[in-house]
């Protein structure tokens, strides 16, 4: 049975008619191309499909899309800027050549995103951790973790500042 859902796709609101049984990740893909969300285990295995929703990091092949009525979805296509700017995610995957044939790369980067977006810095231990969830069948990991340590403590460091310049701002 068809059913209209409403929801945000990068930036975008959209009632989009699925099938009540539908996929988010077959939606995403099929019905809006966007093709940075990749098909892979289908089974919540490999984080090919992962993408944000409402700034939590999923697998897309795992949730009905009927569950999406109201939320926010963010995929890869979603971060770019217009003038074409890298995320600090991206340009670390970049800069540490943790791209090989891109497949787990979307996935990796929407991960990535969720984690640099807490402002936190996390040891490479808890990282390989946090990313566990993808597979690359690459297998170039520590390239992956180095970029994702990178983007982590370049975020961390802008976080540290601004709250540093607030508290001077506060005891001015
Ligand atoms: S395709 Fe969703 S986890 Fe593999
Ligand atoms: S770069 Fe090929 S699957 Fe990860």
């Amino acid at each position: 049975m068809m059913r209209f859902v409403k929801m945000t796709v990068n930036g975008k609101t959209m009632e989009v008619g699925v099938d009540e049984r539908e996929m988010l990740l077959d939606t995403l893909r099929d019905r809006l191309g966007l093709t940075s969300v990749k098909r892979g285990c289908e089974v919540g295995e490999c984080g090919a499909c992962t993408v944000l929703l409402d700034g939590t990091a999923i697998d897309s092949c795992l949730y009905l899309t009927i569950w999406c009525e109201g939320a926010e979805i963010i995929t890869t296509e979603g971060l770019l800027a217009r003038d074409g700017t890298l995320t600090p995610v991206q340009q670390a995957l970049v800069d540490e050549a943790a791209v090989q044939c891109g497949f787990c790369t979307p996935g990796i980067i929407m991960s990535a995103t969720e984690i640099v977006g807490t402002g936190k810095r996390y040891t490479r231990d808890e990282i390989r951790k946090l990313i566990s969830g993808h597979l690359c069948r690459c297998t170039g990991y520590q390239n992956i973790v180095n970029a994702v340590e990178r983007a982590v403590n370049e975020c961390a460091d802008i976080a540290e500042r601004v709250s540093a310049e607030h508290a001077g701002d506060d005891a001015a």
